[in-house]
């Protein structure tokens, strides 16, 4: 069911300034940067490995990324899965009783499908479901 961790996704307050930290002290680079306008943030996508790091800046005080750096201040925001198949987990999660945020999958970054499951009913850790774009 999970294929790997896709991203660790950290939230920062300011893109710019974290993407020149990650670059200065860890070496990292993005190869990816975007605005998902719906889901009120600017990311960037370091890849490390087989998996990325992204870096998450809110595109305002009032998105959720926006209130969680007011509420918790940067850091750790959600860890990203790969799946096969996004529906059917998120109907075996719904099946389990698991607690989702986004019933249907909806589009994230890169052309990927998303789903978010809450961290309520899931010890404490915000999970973000992801579905690499089938090609033909
Ligand atoms: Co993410």
């Amino acid at each position: 069911m999970l294929k790997k961790i896709e991203h660790v996704a950290i939230a920062v307050s300011d893109l710019d300034d974290a993407l020149n930290h990650y670059r200065d002290v860890w070496g990292l680079e993005p190869d990816h940067r975007e605005r998902v306008e719906d889901q009120g943030v600017e990311e960037a996508m370091l890849p490390l490995g087989d998996s990325y790091l992204q870096l998450l800046g809110s595109t305002g005080p009032e998105t959720t990324v926006g209130k969680f750096l007011e509420r918790r201040g940067e850091g750790l925001h959600h860890i990203a899965y790969e799946v096969d198949d996004l529906e059917a987990t998120l109907a075996d999660l719904k099946e389990k009783g698991v607690r989702l945020i986004d019933e249907e999958p909806r589009p994230g970054g890169r052309g990927h499908m998303v789903a978010f499951v809450h961290p309520e009913g899931n010890r404490g850790l915000l999970v973000e479901l992801i579905q690499a774009p089938r090609h033909a």
